[in-house]
């Protein structure tokens, strides 16, 4: 058997697949381009993959008919095409549960640095430029007593909402299934907006300029799912006319590419998709996508896999 890594993982995680296949891993510190991927992938039975590989039909057949598995290191799978992983006999897994806390836990990272200008004060400080206590200096928004709007009531939306909770925050919550506020309620009344749907064709561009527009002066943005649920043209058009207050993104339309005016403005503060960045998560998620691995090549189940039928649902 032939495994794939498309970029190095953490730890020894690849110990169990020594007795399954031969691995190779890409030798590249860096995303591979489709032109590698594909190469990289042809004759292999099973591929683990990152969220930057974009596995559609040419990858398939680069591959050949062989291509058992395509375990995605992580829980989204919105660069997988799914349907044509099943049509061509392949099975696609990602990585849920495990990041759901790192990923709340950033999400509330970034509501109270936004909110609270905390990346504002230390570029002021590294600035060099003088500074003083001051009754007026550097005021935020308090989180107690707001609402907090969850888009995407999944694990990650429910974790959110606790630890929101905690922080004296009234949250609603909107999602396609089960009972929910509105969106259009949820952007019109919320004081901080945070999105954890997936990406589909349903929820791209879900805030758009006439979201945007809903929402209050006094709000902020909370992006911790996939860049392209929000169209950063208007995004960026919103925060510069004060349509709201501010945003905190750590994903984007085009990563790794950022829009630029969103360098330009104080009131963003900007992570490099780092939701599941800890340790102890981040070798969760290669472990999981290893077992995969295992359990599709020795005939078995797959822990995780991800089904046609709800890849598309939001
Ligand atoms: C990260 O964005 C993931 O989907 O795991």
């Amino acid at each position: 058997m032939n495994i794939f890594i498309t970029r190095a993982l953490p730890g020894d995680v690849l110990t169990p697949l020594s007795g399954v296949g031969t691995v190779t891993v890409s030798p590249h510190a860096r995303p591979l381009t489709p032109a590698e991927l594909r190469a990289g992938v042809a004759g292999a039975d099973a591929v683990i993959t990152t969220l930057n590989d974009r596995v559609g039909q040419e990858v398939l057949t680069a591959a050949g008919p062989q291509l058992r598995v395509v375990a995605n290191t992580a829980t989204g799978y919105d660069n997988l095409d799914v349907a044509a992983i099943t049509a061509h006999g392949a099975v696609a897994t990602n990585t849920p549960g495990v990041l759901v806390e790192a990923t709340a836990d950033l999400t509330m990272a970034l509501m109270l640095d936004v909110t609270r200008r905390v990346s504002e004060g230390d570029r002021l400080i590294r600035s060099g430029e003088p500074w003083a206590w001051d009754i007026g200096f550097l005021l935020g928004a308090g989180l107690q007593g707001r609402r907090l709007g969850v888009v995407g009531m999944g694990s990650i939306g429910r974790a959110v909402a606790a630890r929101a909770l905690a922080f004296g925050m009234e949250v609603v919550h909107h999602s396609r299934r089960g009972i929910s506020t509105g969106l259009d309620e949820l952007l019109s009344t919320s004081d901080v907006v945070s999105l954890h749907c997936p990406l589909t064709s349903e929820t791209r561009h879900l805030i758009d300029e006439a979201a945007l527009r809903l929402m209050k002066p006094t709000a902020y943005l909370v992006n911790t799912a996939r860049g392209p649920v929000v169209d950063e043209a208007a995004l960026v058009r919103a925060l510069r006319t004060g349509q709201i207050a501010g945003a905190a993104l750590d994903v984007y339309e085009d990563e790794p590419r950022v829009h630029p005016d969103l360098l330009t403005l104080e009131n963003v503060v900007l992570t490099p998709h780092l939701g599941s960045a800890t340790t102890e998560t981040r070798t969760l998620m290669a472990a999981i996508a290893v077992e995969n691995v295992v359990a599709v090549l020795t005939g078995g189940d797959p822990l995780t896999p991800v089904l046609p039928a709800v890849a598309e649902r939001p």
